[in-house]
């Protein structure tokens, strides 16, 4: 009676789940969860002949399995617009790519789609099999209502079909993106609302500057995730100080800290902030994410993708 010890030594033995045999025929249960599909083959086939070469047996099956944690979407909102939410939305998910993490962005702006110009991918999107494809820009998934329409279109989309649009983008062929990021219209009203039950995000991110009028349409947008269940990962102040290019002096043109007080009020984690730069702001009209650069800018988005993680961890669990 053969038996499949032999497999104790197996580089992969760890991905065996189960080993079954009924008469001369071996039933492996294995788990490829994280392989691309050249890496199941060969994992598939070493197993197959390590199980063949064991004396007695004629035929190996070898079931791959993987256990499917499925996507994670990340909303990212503000109480208004102007804040900066799309660029910081757009840099998160270019650091995050740059962290390992297979990203994904959607632009769910319907009022003003402005995700194709921070990528500079400006191609429509383009569709196999009735599903979008997602354009490729540096190392992020990107699909945006800017793409599905001519520029000025979407202002003009209420309800259905906003949704309709927002179903397309979401099943779209995004393959193995494991982390989406949503760049939600600003504000807190029933298009965000039902944009939200759409997504069912995993976590937000609310993005706000540091004054007050902006803090309290923060507070708003906080309200709304807590409404509709989904966990806030974290505040981001964005444009909080700035320093003058001229005489170097820092100055806080909109206050300093406000974010990370009004964060800590509402019992919600602050990821970071994020100084106010022109030379952000050129780099962004011109189609570069800052955060595929390197220097403080790079460096500071790293720094709030990492926090991101570490939040998302926490609420994933
Ligand atoms: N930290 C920053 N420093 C300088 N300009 C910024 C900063 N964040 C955003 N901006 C600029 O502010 C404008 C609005 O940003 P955007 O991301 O489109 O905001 P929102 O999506 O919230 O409407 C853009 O021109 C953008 O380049
Ligand atoms: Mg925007």
């Amino acid at each position: 009676m053969p038996d499949l010890d032999a497999l104790d030594h197996h580089p992969d033995v760890a991905r065996i789940r189960s080993r079954r045999l009924t008469g001369k025929v071996a039933t492996l249960v294995v788990d490829a969860t994280g392989l691309d599909d050249g890496e199941k083959e060969k994992l598939e086939l070493s197993l197959k002949e390590a199980a063949l070469a064991v004396p007695g047996i004629e035929e190996a099956r070898i079931a791959l399995t993987a256990t499917k944690r499925g996507r994670t979407v990340v909303a990212v909102g503000s109480g208004k617009g102007g804040v900066g939410k799309s660029t910081l939305a757009a840099n998160l998910a270019v650091a995050l790519a740059r962290l390992g993490q297979k990203v994904g962005l959607i632009d769910a702006d319907i009022y003003g789609p402005s995700q194709p110009r921070l990528f500079g991918a400006t191609q429509r999107a383009e569709a196999k099999d009735k599903q979008l494809i997602p354009v490729e820009a540096y190392g992020v998934k990107l699909l945006s209502v800017g793409q599905l329409v001519a520029e000025g279109t979407a202002l003009a989309w209420r309800g259905p079909m906003a949704s309709g649009a927002l179903n397309q983008l979401i099943d779209a062929d995004w393959g193995d993106a494991e982390l989406i990021v949503v760049d939600l219209p600003p504000g807190t009203g029933d298009v965000q609302l039902s944009l939200i039950q759409k997504a069912r995000p995993a976590a937000a991110v609310i993005v706000s500057t540091p004054q007050d009028l902006s803090l309290i349409d923060a507070a708003r947008a906080i309200d709304l995730f807590e409404k509709t269940h989904v966990p806030i990962a974290g505040v981001i102040e964005n444009m909080a100080g700035y320093d003058c290019p001229h005489c170097g002096q820092p100055s806080d043109p909109f206050g300093h800290g406000g974010a990370e007080a009004e964060a800590k009020r509402l019992g919600v984690a602050f990821l970071g902030r994020l100084p106010l730069s022109a030379s952000l702001r050129e780099a962004s009209d011109a189609g570069n994410p800052p955060a595929a650069g390197e220097g403080p800018a790079a460096a500071a988005f790293a720094d709030l993708a990492r926090k991101l993680l570490v939040q998302l961890e926490t609420i994933r669990g």
